[in-house]
């Protein structure tokens, strides 16, 4: 089942009197459980287009489907509410909310969806030791080095391969 889908995708930027071809006829399919990596020299537009895909930002023509779903085709509401529930985002630059610690960083989206803020936190819980990061849960962001962050993936990725 195909749940990512891009379409010719191209998104340029107009920075002053210069214009940015920040993406340039991108298509790609990602199946259910597919793991997909994008390599690219700085600049080639890998973070524009996960920001396409992520429904943060609009192509300037193609199109992005999410499950189907047109992002473009939907209102500003409709895709907050896909961004929210449906998929998921580690920014290059995490944007961790700093004055939150790790585990209301993971619970807030679910108490902003209406989620009893007890269970929010107990599924939060659940998800930071299923990363191995129980033990950090009261920690801000700023306690927490990128390195372990990308420690921790790595055990993810290996636990997937295995
Ligand atoms: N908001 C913007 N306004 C103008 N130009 C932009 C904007 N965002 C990105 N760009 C330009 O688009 C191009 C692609 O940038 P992007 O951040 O997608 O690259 P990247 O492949 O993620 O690079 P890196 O490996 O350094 O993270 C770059 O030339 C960048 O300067
Ligand atoms: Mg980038």
């Amino acid at each position: 089942m195909v749940v990512i889908e891009a379409r010719n995708v191209t998104k340029s930027f107009s920075a002053g009197d210069v214009d940015v071809q920040a993406v340039c006829g991108i298509s790609l399919s990602v199946n259910a459980g597919e793991f997909l990596g994008i390599v690219g020299p700085s600049g080639s537009g890998k973070s524009t287009l996960l920001s396409l895909i992520g429904g943060i930002d609009t192509p300037t023509s193609g199109q992005i489907l999410l499950e189907g779903t047109d992002l473009a085709a939907i209102s500003d509401d409709q895709r907050t509410l896909l961004r929210r529930r449906r998929i998921g985002f580690v920014f290059q630059a995490f944007n961790l909310l700093p004055t939150l610690s790790a585990i209301e960083n993971v619970s807030l989206p679910l108490e902003l969806d209406g989620v009893a803020e007890r269970q929010a936190r107990q599924r939060a819980a659940a998800a930071l030791e299923s990363v191995n990061l129980a033990h950090r849960a009261g920690h801000l962001p700023s306690m927490m080095s990128g390195g372990e962050e990308l420690e921790q993936l790595e055990d993810e990725l290996r636990h997937y391969r295995a």
